[in-house]
């Protein structure tokens, strides 16, 4: 049996540790670090994540401004109002959460963010910055992928490491911080042939397919370190892995949860992109 890596307890102690330096800021009289998030629409799993965001703003104690536009606004509106937050000072961090819907254009959204408040680490600017190994704001899931490991107390360095799926906001940037922590990676995703054989290969597995259970317990390697990324809602309307939890945690050393794993980092890693897009400005 593995032992679970619990991403909310790990979450929670970042949180913890935000929420001290926030009401250092305050008892100085100083301006608190602000986060403004975008939703478009109502998707009902949208607004459910972006409620954890704002709450999590609200237990640091940090500011936060929710700005809810309808389905159909236009592309220039939405432009507009990420231009307005550029040019606010009281802002810190904007997030447009992601998917737009279809009307607008993902890459011109993303690229309106001025790389400075782009606390998501979408912008090219900070995907070149990531790549090149200059201070960027790192994406928060991958961020939270590697906290989660560093929890289990293991070596990153030379592990053997295979992250399926190469999406830009998970697979890509997690198999550069991998690299960076001199893991050997491996990227593998829907087109590897015999995926089974790479991923037992894996001294760490990163799972980010996007598919419910496609990673099962006869591929994964005793005593593995096993990252589930996935969120997929089962037609009972749980939510549930791209790890087979069962099979797989009878042959990993570590696995995480879902939910419970990555999920909980992801806005914890979100809050300590806020505070440091909140430190360069004050530091101006
Ligand atoms: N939708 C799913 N994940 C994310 C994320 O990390 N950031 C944003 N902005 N949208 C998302």
């Amino acid at each position: 049996m593995s032992t679970i890596i619990d991403g909310k307890a790990v979450s929670l102690q970042i949180k913890e540790e935000l929420k001290e330096k926030i009401a250092a800021i305050k008892a100085e009289g100083k301006r608190l670090p602000c986060l403004a998030v975008i939703i478009v629409g109502d998707n009902p799993a949208s607004r459910s994540y972006v409620r954890g965001k704002i709450k999590a703003a609200e237990f640091t104690g940090m500011d936060s401004r929710l700005i809810e536009l309808p389905e159909d606004v236009s592309e220039a509106a939405l432009l507009e109002t990420i231009a307005g937050l550029n040019a606010d000072a009281g802002v810190d961090g904007i997030l447009v959460q992601l998917p737009l819907p279809r009307h607008i254009d993902e890459s011109r959204v993303i690229d309106a963010i001025v790389p400075e408040k782009d606390v998501d680490g979408f912008h090219p600017v900070n995907v070149a910055n990531l790549w090149l190994g200059r201070k960027c704001f790192v994406p928060c899931t991958p961020q939270g992928i590697i906290h989660l490991i560093e929890s289990t107390g293991e070596r990153i360095e030379g592990k053997r490491a295979v992250v399926v799926g190469r999406s830009n906001i998970v697979g890509k940037p997690v198999a550069k911080l991998l690299l960076d922590r001199n893991a050997t990676v491996t990227i593998a995703h829907s087109r590897t042939p015999d995926l089974g054989a790479v991923t037992r290969e894996a001294d760490i597995l990163v799972a980010a397919v996007g598919r419910a259970g496609v990673i099962t317990g006869d591929m994964v390697k005793p005593g593995a370190i096993v990252i589930d990324v996935g969120i997929n809602r089962t037609a009972d309307g749980h939510l549930t892995g791209d790890v087979d939890f069962a099979s797989a945690s009878e042959v990993a050393g570590w696995i995480t949860p879902v939910p419970g794993g990555v999920g909980p980092m992801t806005i914890a890693c979100l809050m300590l992109n806020t505070y440091s897009a909140w430190c360069a400005i004050s530091e101006r």
